[in-house]
Order: structure tokens, then C-alpha cells, then sequence
């Protein structure tokens, strides 16, 4: 393994007292989770050697080490978009460090824009798969053993177990919570009407422009993952209107608690 991930361990590792178990990564707008967590150190993106620093005003930056629903937790509040321009190694850092220092399970939202025209603004969907349209795999290149296979199984990138167990729960809590299939972009700009019509074609239920370099480095490093999209606005062809991010993060914020909900009860009934 490289000095730069022996280097961002050695400084992590004197902060746990205890292994971690599950790592969370926050999305857009999705950060009131942080207040159920009982937190004991909350560490700038700065301070930590290596690890790249958040750009959008909107995302905040700080690795959180807590316990939530009893059980130990690394978060990431703030993640890294290769819209920023980071490089695919850079967006992945955080996840990778998460699971060398012993995460066994990887929790990620996202904020997409429903593409199923069954979907509803401000309704969660379980990602039980996904599409990946980024220009490049963060595993392109030479492959670390250390960190996993080269040729990593792709056929459950989302634990179909956790997926079952977050449908029960929302079904005894009538929270609506819709499934389905993730498309992840390179973004910045937002999709043209004609590519929402081909996502959709192609077998997409909601698109965004993060988590997929996530799933993939965490499945590599043999994670199991559990995602959630908070689904912002409708991405239908003929009923598209302009987009304005105050609307995409009033929608995030509409779903905040549900999502809080279902990612506290989810931290604390998987083992
Ligand atoms: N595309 C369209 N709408 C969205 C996205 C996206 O990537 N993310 C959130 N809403």
C-alpha cells in the first residue's frame, strides 16, 4: 500500500476507540442525520493528510467519528464529485480509508432526479442497481490486491438482504419507498430532454452524478452497500422545466426525515 494511505490511517487510527463498522456518506442537503449521532470528533477534510478538500459552498467537509443506534460510525459529511474536477482516485480516497480502517458496510445518499414517471419529488428509492455513464472506473489501471480482485463481481453491487429489510421497515412505518435503478453522469450541466428520454430507455429509474465511483471502490474492497436516492425532481422529456438548486435542496430537505429515519433504524439493525 502507498505512504499516502499509511499516512491518513496513522493520523485517523489514535481517534477510534473502538472498530467502526458502518460507514455513511452524506448527500446533498442530507446532512441532519449528523444530529443523531453522538459524536466525538468531527475532523476537517482539511486537517486529514491526503484527503482531497470540498469545493461546492453547499457541501460541508468533515469526517465524523460517533456512535449511532449503538453502533460505531465513520461519516462523511461532504462528499467529492468528479463534476469538481477530482480525479476518480480522489473521490474514492475517503471510502477506501473507511474500509482499511475496518468498515464492513457502506451506507451512501444521493440527491437524482427521478427519471420513472411513477416517482414523486421528495420520495426515496432504494438503488438496487445502477448504470455507470462516468467517462471512467476508479479501478482503471494497475490493481491493488490489497484492496481487491481486478476483476470485481458486479451482480449484487447493493445488498439485496439490506433491501429487504429497509422494505420491511417502511412498510410498518407506510413510508412511501420506491426501487429502483440508478444512472450515475459525469454532470455538471443537467441531462438535455433527448438524454433523459435514452436514460430512461435504457433502464434507468433516477440520474445524479455521484455514488457509483463509491459503490465501485467499496464492492472491490468486498463492502456491502446500501443506497438510497432522495429523488429532487422530475426528469420527464416533455414536462421538463428549468432546474434551480434551491428546488433540488428544498426537495432534499422535504425527504430529510424519512431518510434520517430509515438510515438510523439501518445502522442499527445490520450486522
Ligand atoms: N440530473 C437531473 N436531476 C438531478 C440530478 C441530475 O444529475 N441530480 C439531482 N437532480
Amino acid at each position: 500500500m502507498s505512504n499516502k494511505y499509511n499516512e491518513t490511517i496513522a493520523f485517523l487510527k489514535p481517534f477510534l476507540n473502538e472498530q467502526p463498522e458502518t460507514g455513511i456518506v452524506l448527500g446533498t442537503g442530507l446532512g441532519g442525520l449528523v444530529k443523531d449521532i453522538q459524536i466525538r470528533h468531527q475532523i476537517s477534510y482539511a486537517q486529514i493528510p491526503h484527503f482531497p478538500l470540498s469545493t461546492v459552498e453547499s457541501h460541508q467537509g468533515y469526517l465524523i467519528i460517533g456512535t449511532l443506534a449503538g453502533k460505531e460510525v465513520l461519516v462523511m459529511q461532504g462528499r467529492f464529485h468528479y463534476y469538481e474536477g477530482y480525479d476518480m482516485e480522489q473521490i474514492t480516497y475517503p471510502i477506501r480509508i473507511m474500509a482499511l480502517l475496518g468498515i464492513k458496510k457502506l451506507m451512501i445518499s444521493n440527491a437524482a432526479g427521478g427519471l420513472n414517471p411513477d416517482f414523486e419529488i421528495g420520495e426515496l428509492m432504494l438503488i438496487h442497481d445502477h448504470i455507470n455513464l462516468f467517462p471512467e472506473n476508479p479501478l482503471r489501471g494497475h490493481n491493488n490486491p490489497q484492496f481487491g480482485p481486478r476483476f470485481p463481481d458486479m451482480s449484487e453491487p447493493y445488498s439485496f438482504d439490506f433491501i429487504k429489510t429497509a422494505e420491511k421497515f417502511a412498510q410498518t412505518k407506510n413510508m412511501v419507498l420506491q426501487k429502483g435503478v440508478y444512472a450515475g453522469v459525469q454532470g455538471p450541466c443537467l441531462e438535455t430532454r433527448a438524454e433523459y428520454k435514452y436514460l430512461r430507455t435504457i433502464g434507468a429509474d433516477a440520474v445524479g452524478m455521484s455514488s457509483i465511483p463509491e459503490n465501485i471502490v467499496a464492492r472491490h474492497m468486498g463492502l456491502t452497500v446500501f443506497a438510497v436516492s432522495v429523488i429532487t425532481d422530475k426528469c420527464i422529456p416533455d414536462q421538463l422545466k428549468p432546474l434551480r438548486l434551491e428546488e433540488v435542496l428544498a426537495a432534499a430537505q422535504k425527504a430529510e426525515p424519512n431518510l434520517i429515519q430509515l438510515f438510523h433504524y439501518m445502522v442499527g439493525k445490520l450486522d
